[in-house]
């Protein structure tokens, strides 16, 4: 296992990497606890990668507070990217606000709506994007490498922390006075929308808390495409 600050160093370089060869690059955060690390070293490291959060609407307001929490601590304004208020209306008419419960399609096609679609506006005309996803986290993150192809978006995605532990990122957090989302704390290791997260127990795999309600082989976000294929989240069914 790499020490902190080797993986730290490391991820520095990447970065600034990213910043002097892939301009213009943007950075994709959830405003959880990995990605305030990378916002961490973009932001004092002062390099041109911009930094957005789909805001899909469905947020928790502890999430959403991150905003401004990144703005008092760094003076840097998230940029948000929104869902199509047209297509928000027309799903919400047709089928209900809470529609995702009912079905696999549903909450696909919510996912499309409120977090693709913003997602593949917010990537347009870049050359590289940034995410914050880690190996350990899922079996199909396993595989995940630093730096990938992403045909699926015509560009090349970063994943600086994809070496790294669940406890090199609190140690970097505390390390370093990150400030992070107050979730976290109540049993929220992996946070996405309010109505698709639950806390987790004690033992339970770190995304046991995403779309709890389905079956673990139907939950794909969307956002992250590996081979050609959505990325699906089997880690809950090795628990
Ligand atoms: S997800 O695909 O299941 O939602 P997860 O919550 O683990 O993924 O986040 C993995 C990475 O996807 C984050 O580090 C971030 O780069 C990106 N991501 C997820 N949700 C958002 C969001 N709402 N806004 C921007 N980026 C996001
Ligand atoms: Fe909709 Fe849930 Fe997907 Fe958020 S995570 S976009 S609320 S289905």
């Amino acid at each position: 296992m790499s020490d902190l600050n080797t993986l730290v160093g490391n991820t520095q370089a990447t970065l600034r990497r990213i910043a002097d060869e892939f301009s213009p690059a943007v950075f994709a955060s959830s405003l959880a606890a990995e990605d305030m690390v990378l916002a961490d070293m973009i932001l004092k490291a002062k390099l041109s990668i911009g930094i957005f959060t789909l805001e899909t609407g469905r947020l928790h307001k502890e999430t959403l507070g991150m905003v401004d929490r990144i703005r008092e601590t760094y003076g840097y304004e998230v940029a948000l990217y929104k869902p199509e208020p047209n297509a928000i209306d027309a799903y919400v008419k047709q089928n209900g606000l809470n529609a995702f419960y009912d079905s696999v399609d549903m909450r696909k096609e919510c996912c499309r709506i409120r977090k693709v679609e913003p997602l593949n506006r917010a990537l347009a005309g870049n050359k590289a994007w940034i995410t914050g996803q880690r190996r350990s986290q899922s079996t199909t993150r396993a595989e995940l490498g630093v730096q990938e192809d992403d045909p699926a978006h015509g560009m090349t995605k970063f994943n600086p922390l994809a070496d790294w532990s669940e406890e090199d990122v609190w140690n970097y957090i505390r390390a370093n006075n990150v400030p992070y989302n107050p979730l976290h704390d109540k049993g929220y290791p992996s946070i996405g929308c309010e109505p698709c997260t639950r806390a987790i127990q004690p033992g339970e795999n770190v995304r046991a808390g995403r779309w709890w309600w389905e079956n673990p082989e139907s939950k794909e976000c969307g956002l992250h495409v590996v081979d050609g294929k959505l990325v699906r989240i089997k880690a809950v069914a090795e628990t």
